[in-house]
C-alpha cells in the first residue's frame, strides 16, 4: 500500500536519545529532526558536578569519572520518562565518544552501545565538538556555511562549519583555552569554582582600564589564540597588590574580563577575513558562538555590537545550550541518522578527537590544559 506524504513526513522524523558525560555534567535529553529540519526537543537534563569539583578548583578526572558512572542509568531513563516517549519510540542512540577527559567518556559511551545492543538500535558516536558547532539550531535554524567560535574550559577555536562533517578550523588556542583562563584567574583571587561565573560577579563593580594586560597576538594575521601569557599577568598583578579588598579584586577581574574580550574581538576579526575568502559568494556572512564562555555577559555584548557593526547575521545559543548538555549531541546524533552515517559497537572513546581532522588550516603544537589537550 502507497504510504500518504504525511505518512512519510512521520517516517522521516528521527528520534535520538544523546548522553553527554565528556567533562564535568552528566546529561541526557531526546531530540526529533523532523523531515523538514525542524528540530524538538523533547527533554533535557544535567546534573553538575560543580559541588564535587569545588573544593578542588579544577575538575578531578578520576572523581568525574566515578560521578558519571552513579548518575548516568537514571538519568538516561528520567530523559527517556520526559520526553514521553517510550524506549521502542528512539530511532538510536547517540553518545559523546570524544574529545574528553577519558574515564567520563567511557562512563556515557558504554552507557549508549548497552542500550543500542538491547534496543536493537543504531549507535552514533558523535563528537563533543561537533555537538558544539551544531548547537544554535537547537533554537533557531541556522543555515550552512558560519564561522563558529567554540570558547569553553577545554577547547578555544574558530571554526568553518561548511556542512555538516564538514569543517575547517581557522585557528585556536597554542596554550589554555579562555574558559580555563577565567577559572585559574578566579582561583589566584579566591573567587571560587566555577571561575568564570564567579570573576564576571566580581568584575561588575571594577574599572576595567585599572590594570594594563598584554593581549597576545593582537592584530597578528592569523587567528590562534594564547591565553597562558595573559593569565599570568594577571596573577602577578593580582600578587603584588598588598592585602588585596574586594575593590581591588573587582579591578583585577575587569580588567582581565575586558581584555578577555578585546582579544576574543580580535581574533574573530582575522578568523572572519578568512572565512570570507573561502567563501567569497555569500550574500551574508553568519557568525555563530558556542561553549561556556559565552555565557560571559561582556563578550557577548562585544561579540554583538560587532557582528551589527558588520551586518554579520549572528546565532547565540541559549546560554543552557552554550555550556554542556546533552541536547546538543541528541542534534548531531538526528543529523547523523538522516544523514545516513552510524556507527557499529566496536566505536571507540577518544580522549583526542580534532573536529577538522588534517584539514587545519593552522595546527598549533599544543592543546589546552588543565582538562587535558582535547584537540
Ligand atoms: O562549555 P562548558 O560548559 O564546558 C567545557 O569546558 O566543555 O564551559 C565551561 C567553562 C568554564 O571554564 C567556565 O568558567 C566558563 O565556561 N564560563 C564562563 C562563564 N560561565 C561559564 N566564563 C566566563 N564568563 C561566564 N559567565
Ligand atoms: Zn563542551
Amino acid at each position: 500500500m502507497a504510504l500518504t506524504a504525511k505518512q512519510m513526513q512521520v517516517q522521516a522524523a528521527h528520534t535520538v536519545l544523546g548522553l553527554e558525560s565528556s567533562c564535568d555534567e552528566t546529561a541526557a535529553s531526546v531530540v526529533r529532526r523532523n523531515a523538514d529540519g525542524s528540530i524538538e526537543i523533547l527533554s533535557s537534563v544535567i546534573a553538575s558536578q560543580d559541588e564535587i569539583h569545588r573544593p578542588f578548583g579544577g575538575v578531578v578526572p578520576e572523581m568525574a569519572a566515578r560521578a558519571h558512572l552513579d548518575i548516568v542509568d537514571s538519568l538516561t531513563a528520567q530523559a527517556v520518562r520526559e520526553s514521553g516517549l517510550d524506549w521502542d519510540d528512539l530511532d538510536a542512540i547517540a553518545a559523546t565518544a570524544g574529545p574528553g577527559l577519558i574515564g567520563g567518556v567511557i562512563a556515557g559511551l558504554m552507557t549508549a552501545k548497552g542500550l543500542a545492543l538491547a534496543l536493537y538500535k543504531p549507535l552514533i558516536a558523535v563528537n563533543h565538538l561537533e555537538g558544539h558547532a551544531l548547537s544554535p539550531a537547537l533554537e533557531s535554524p541556522c543555515p550552512f556555511p558560519y564561522l563558529l567560535l567554540l570558547v569553553s574550559g577545554g577547547h578555544t577555536q574558530l571554526l568553518s562549519v561548511n556542512g555538516l562533517g564538514d569543517y575547517t578550523r581557522l585557528g585556536s588556542t597554542v596554550d589554555d583555552a579562555a574558559g580555563e583562563a577565567f577559572d585559574k584567574t578566579a582561583k589566584v583571587m579566591g573567587l571560587g569554582f566555577p571561575g568564570g561565573p564567579k570573576v564576571q560577579a566580581a568584575a561588575e563593580h571594577g574599572d576595567p582600564k585599572a590594570y594594563k594586560l598584554p593581549k597576545p597576538f593582537a592584530g597578528k594575521a592569523h587567528a590562534d589564540f594564547s591565553f597562558a601569557g595573559l593569565k599570568t599577568a594577571t596573577a602577578r598583578a593580582y600578587a603584588a597588590i598588598d592585602n588585596p579588598t574586594d575593590q581591588d579584586r573587582a579591578d583585577v577581574a575587569a580588567s582581565f574580563q575586558k581584555t578577555v574580550s578585546d582579544v576574543i574581538i580580535d581574533r574573530c576579526k582575522q578568523a572572519m577575513a578568512l572565512f570570507q575568502k573561502q567563501h567569497p559568494d555569500e550574500p551574508e556572512y553568519r557568525f555563530v558562538v558556542a561553549g561556556g564562555v559565552a555565557a560571559n555577559s561582556e563578550i557577548r555584548a562585544a561579540l554583538k555590537s560587532w557582528c551589527a557593526r558588520e551586518a554579520y547575521a549572528l546565532n547565540f545559543p541559549p546560554l543552557k545550550f552554550c555550556t554542556d548538555n546533552a541536547a546538543m549531541i541528541a542534534l548531531a546524533g538526528a543529523e547523523r541518522l538522516a544523514a545516513g552515517d552510524i556507527d557499529d559497537l566496536s566505536a571507540a572513546a577518544r580522549p583526542r578527537w580534532p573536529l577538522d581532522g588534517e584539514k587545519a588550516a593552522n595546527n598549533p603544537k599544543s592543546g589546552s590544559g588543565k582538562k587535558g589537550p582535547k584537540s
